[in-house]
C-alpha cells in the first residue's frame, strides 16, 4: 500500500466551487504523473462535481451522526456515498465531535461503504478514536494547524508516539509546507500526511504538491 497525501480543501475560497474544480484537476495530474496515491476532502457541495470529473478519490470533510430520515441541514453518509465521495473525515479540529457522535457517524459510514479518515490531536486522542477502527487516523496538533512549523520538525515526539500506540495507519498533519516536512513525517513512522494552506494558499499548488509527491 502506497504512503498517501490527503489535501484538505476546507472551505477556503482557493479551493471551492470553479476553484475548487481547478485544484482537484491539479492534484489529479500530479497523482498520475508521480504515479502517487492522492486523495482530496472537498466541501460538501462541490462533491458531486468535483468527483465526477477527476479520477482522484474525493472525501466528504464531515458527515453528521444521523439517519438519512426526518431531518433537516445536515449532511448524511449515504448522501455523500451518492454524490461521489470514496470516505470521509471525520472529527477534524475544526469541526470536533463528541465520542458518542464520532462513534455514530463511524457507524453511519461504514453502513455507507465509506472509508474512515479520524482525526486526533495528540496521543491520548489516538489511543481513544483508534478503538473506532477507522482506515488512517491523521495527527494534528491544533497549535500547528496552518503554520509555518510543521509537526513532522516541531513535534515529532506527538508523531512517533502516536505511531507506537496503534497498528491502524498514521497520516502527519499541520504546518506541512515542503517536501522535507513530507520526508520527516515518513521517517518518523507516518504513512503519508493531511495537508492544506501548504497547497491550497500556495502560489503553484502543482509545482508544491508534486515535491511532496515526489518523497512520499
Ligand atoms: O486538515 C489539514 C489541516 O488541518 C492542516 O492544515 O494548513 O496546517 O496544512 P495546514
Amino acid at each position: 500500500m502506497k504512503n498517501l497525501i490527503l489535501v484538505n480543501f476546507k472551505d477556503y475560497k482557493e479551493a471551492s466551487f470553479n476553484n475548487g474544480l481547478r485544484l482537484a484537476k491539479i492534484c489529479d495530474f500530479v497523482a498520475k504523473k508521480c504515479k502517487k496515491e492522492i486523495w482530496i476532502a472537498v466541501e460538501a457541495p462541490d462533491i458531486y462535481n468535483i468527483s465526477k470529473n477527476v479520477k482522484l478519490k474525493v472525501l466528504a470533510q464531515h458527515i453528521d451522526p444521523v439517519e438519512a430520515k426526518r431531518n433537516t441541514g445536515y449532511i448524511e453518509a449515504r448522501d455523500v456515498k451518492l454524490n461521489g465521495a470514496y470516505g470521509t473525515l471525520l472529527n477534524h479540529s475544526e469541526h470536533k465531535l463528541k465520542f458518542k457522535d464520532l462513534k455514530n457517524a463511524v457507524r453511519m459510514a461504514r453502513k455507507a461503504r465509506l472509508k474512515v479518515v479520524i482525526c486526533a490531536a495528540r496521543p491520548n486522542e489516538v489511543n481513544k478514536v483508534k478503538k473506532l477502527k477507522p482506515d488512517y487516523i491523521a495527527v494534528e496538533p491544533p497549535e500547528l494547524i496552518a503554520g509555518n512549523i510543521a509537526v513532522s520538525q516541531a513535534k515529532p515526539q506527538v508523531i512517533t508516539n502516536s505511531v507506537k500506540l496503534t497498528k491502524i495507519k498514521v497520516l502527519c498533519g499541520a504546518g506541512i509546507k515542503n517536501e522535507n516536512d513530507v520526508k520527516k513525517s515518513i521517517e518518523l513512522g507516518a504513512r503519508g500526511i493531511l495537508v492544506s494552506s501548504g497547497i491550497v494558499l500556495s502560489k503553484n499548488p502543482r509545482r508544491v504538491l508534486t515535491k511532496m509527491a515526489n518523497v512520499i
